[in-house]
């Protein structure tokens, strides 16, 4: 009797260790998410035990300092030690919990929730984990083409760029036929807003329509720009400056020349002022020439007039 009650003891013991042990299983692909949308973290024990009475814990693995996405214990949420960006944001069915379901649920997904996640559960005697790797999917803001200037031999430069995208997406130019035109330098930027592509091209000839397009997987934004067909003459610039400097030539000549008739005629006014000084002067010379050959003929006049007297009486007498 005492050795059947031991052996069900044992037995007993036994089933009880157990049923303490679990495997905790995650997702064997990557879970995707899209931004801003909702998402869940898959994440149970086997067999499907409840976890009710036990701790588990979401975090991320890969973060350096503060990891804690949600920690559930003692019954009860317990989020003051989460990392910043998922306040709010993360929710435990509870009722799940009872099926040996631990699944998270990530509300409005954000780029930087990428990465990897560890779903751990732990009993009073057993602790398991599992992996689940998370990939946000975000379809960034439409491209925006820049006209960069032009070049020495007439090229027109263009710049397209697009932000707000993840993973990486490919950028690619595009003329009216649809023909890809390679891209000169092409830029790439990643921050907690995703990925930014930059790439430049110089467009040499007439092509009209020129098209940036952004690809990730089936999402696809455009933006386009046409081109005059009037090509920019490069001379242009050259061909206004050089009438401007020749304008200028010819503005400074007319004034020089202004200024040297305007000094000749200074000239030929004093020449015309000394001329007339020395007219003036002859006359001046001329009227007291005029005034002695008055006196000579007044002096002659008299004389005459004496000696016709003197003639007069030497008849008479
Ligand atoms: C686990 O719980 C989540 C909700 O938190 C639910 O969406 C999911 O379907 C559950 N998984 C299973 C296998 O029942
Ligand atoms: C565990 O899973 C089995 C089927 O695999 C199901 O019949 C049972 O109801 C589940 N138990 C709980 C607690 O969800």
């Amino acid at each position: 009797m005492k050795f059947i009650c031991l052996t069900l003891l044992i037995m007993c013991g036994i089933t009880d260790s157990r049923s303490e042990q679990y495997d905790v299983v995650g997702p064997v692909d990557p879970v995707f998410a899209v931004a801003g949308e909702d998402v869940i973290l898959p994440c149970s024990v086997k067999p499907n035990i409840s976890v009710v009475d036990m701790r588990v814990e979401w975090f991320r693995s890969e973060l350096k300092d503060s990891q804690l996405v949600h920690l559930y214990e003692d019954h009860d949420d317990r989020n003051t030690e989460q990392i910043q960006s998922y306040r709010e944001r993360t929710k435990l069915n509870h009722q799940e919990l009872q099926r040996g379901n631990a699944s998270l649920k990530l509300s409005s997904v954000q780029i930087s929730d990428e990465g990897r996640y560890k779903c751990f559960i732990q009993s009073e005697s057993w602790y398991n984990d599992a992996t689940v790797d998370v990939s946000v999917e975000a379809v960034g803001r439409p491209p925006v083409i820049t006209v960069d200037g032009f070049d020495d031999s007439g090229g027109l430069h263009l710049q397209c760029e697009s932000k707000g995208w993840n993973p990486e997406p490919d950028l690619e130019w595009l003329d009216s036929e649809g023909a890809i035109l390679s891209s000169e330098t092409t830029e790439t930027h990643r921050n907690t807003e995703g990925f930014s592509v930059k790439h430049s091209i110089t467009v040499h000839h007439s092509v009209g329509k020129i098209h940036c397009r952004v690809k990730l997987r089936n999402h696809k934004l455009e933006t386009q720009i046409i081109t005059s067909n009037k090509r920019f003459n490069p001379w242009r610039t050259s061909i206004i400056l050089i009438s401007a400097v020749v304008l200028l030539i010819v503005i400074a000549g007319m004034l020089m020349a202004a200024f040297i008739q305007k000094n000749r005629k200074h000239d030929q006014l004093l020449t015309e002022k000394s001329r007339i000084q020395g007219e003036c002067d002859n006359l001046q010379d001329d009227i007291g020439r005029i005034q002695q050959g008055e006196f000579i003929y007044l002096l002659f006049h008299y004389l005459f007039k004496v000696f016709a007297f003197f003639l007069h009486l030497h008849l008479h007498l």
